[in-house]
């Protein structure tokens, strides 16, 4: 079981890509195409919405469970997308056939009201109301996967049927693109309930792959800042369709620089409410990464000091731009006390700590040092500690060079602060820029 300890990004589509041989099974238990999971290879770099992050590794079976939603036509042209990268998924991918389908009506309402709360605009929040709501009108309105094996003609009718107020739209093209899609999907969905558990029975290996993470827990995280489902680790034993019984281990991945699409509160923001307000006018406006490049240098930024021009700096050295949407992350100090309380009370075992390697920045700031964030006074005052920090050339290129003894003093810290093992660091992007200690660092 892994999830994401902050509020989403963490890098862990990477983790599971590092763990997957280990494992005979990856399966997701929530969300839906509003993950954007990224995988770099040596080969370019994937990118996946619905399809568990397992994919590069043959031999590993992938499952979508029944606590997610299924957005047919993103996740038919993944799919094709992966065949056409010779990455076949005819036996290898199974798909409850419990889980709720994304309607016209749904991504079409959350693009027209999710602006406020800064949604991806895929329909995740209205999928899973309309599931709660059960009916409308005297009618069924929510439609699970085996309602269209049953009998698809007469769903997809209704679905043209509910999303009819949406009169500037193509409807009638919108479920002609859905019809095809399904016939893509279909032949991956199973009628059987106890499909994952009987792997399981016969001696399979499960790794559960959290989406967001458990700062956006639709009942946990800040309302109405949140997703729409259940991000936490128990949920997996909902809508993973595995019983308790066999879980193991909770891993959780944390970044360490934390960052934020949308709105909601973020705590360590660097420049707090003006960064809030400059990434969401972006975010409405379509700039992005390209438009930061043409318009900042970096390093003059860092120079200036303030906090606001620090995350700007930040955001650019640390490609923290959407991966889905495109869109400029907030970003914010890494927040020591967010991730003691997250991991106490979700029940982690055991931590990875992405884009280490980031810390680098704070070489080129005025006092040279890595702020990070232990606590509130009064829940207002930060209070931080500060560890000097280490120039970007000393960052190990290779597994031989050891780690600049100042990030390991930080590493030491954070895993005795958390009472947890650091399992492995992200030094880089790439699949050989992670480091794993055995012992502690
Ligand atoms: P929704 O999940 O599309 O309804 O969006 C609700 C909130 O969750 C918004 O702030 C999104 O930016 C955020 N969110 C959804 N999926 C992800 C993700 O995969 N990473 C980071 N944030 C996400």
């Amino acid at each position: 079981m892994l999830v994401g300890l902050q509020y989403g990004d963490e890098g862990k589509a990477r983790v599971v890509d590092h763990l997957a041989a280990g494992y005979d099974v990856i399966a997701r238990f929530n969300g839906g195409a509003n993950a954007g999971h990224t995988i770099a290879t040596s080969d370019g770099t994937l990118r996946l919405r619905q399809v568990p992050s397992g994919v590069l590794h043959p031999r590993v079976s992938l499952y979508i469970g029944s606590g997610c939603v299924i957005r047919l036509q993103q996740l038919a042209s993944e799919i094709e997308m992966l065949a056409g990268q010779g990455i076949d998924l005819a036996a290898r991918l199974t798909i409850s056939d419990r889980c709720p389908v994304v309607q016209p009506a749904h991504f079409l309402s959350d693009r027209r009201d999710g602006g406020r709360i800064g949604t991806t605009g895929n329909g995740i929040g209205p999928c899973y109301a309309e599931l709660a709501a059960r009916m409308r009108g005297g009618e069924r309105s929510a439609f699970q996967l085996r309602d269209l094996m049953l009998d698809e003609s007469r769903v997809f009718e209704q679905m043209a049927q509910l999303a009819s107020q949406h009169t500037d739209e193509d409807i009638p093209g919108l479920i002609k693109e859905m019809r095809q899609a399904w016939q893509v999907v279909r032949p991956f969905v199973t009628h059987n309930p106890v499909a994952l558990l009987e792997r399981v029975e016969g001696g399979a290996r499960v790794l559960f792959e959290g989406a967001q993470s458990v700062m956006l827990d639709v009942v946990q995280g800040a309302q109405p800042w949140v997703t729409s489902s259940h991000t936490l680790p128990s949920y997996a034993y909902v809508g993973g369709d595995l019983p308790c019984l066999y879980h193991r281990k909770t891993i959780g991945v944390a970044k360490a620089i934390v960052s934020r699409v949308g709105s909601g509160p973020l705590p360590t923001e660097l420049g707090a409410e003006r960064s809030e307000a400059y990434c969401a006018d972006a975010g409405r406006e379509g700039r992005g990464r390209a438009d930061e490049a043409a318009r900042f240098d970096p390093r003059a930024l860092l120079a200036q000091g303030d906090a606001f021009s620090t995350g700007i700096a930040i955001r650019m050295l640390s490609n923290e731009y959407g991966t889905g949407t495109g869109r400029p992350r907030r970003v914010g100090l890494l927040d020591v006390a967010q991730l003691q309380l997250a991991v106490r009370q979700f029940g982690v075992d055991e931590v990875y700590l992405n884009k280490s390697d980031s810390l680098a920045v704070f070489a080129q700031t005025r006092d040279q040092c890595i702020p990070v964030v232990v606590g509130s006074r009064d829940g207002n005052a930060m209070r931080v500690m500060r560890f000097p920090a280490f120039d970007e050339s000393v960052i190990p290129r290779d597994d031989a060079t050891p780690l600049p003894p100042q990030l390991e003093t930080l590493l030491e810290w954070l895993a005795d602060v958390l009472g947890r093992p650091l399992r492995g660091i992200g030094l880089g992007p790439q699949r050989a820029q992670m480091r794993l200690f055995k012992t502690q660092p």
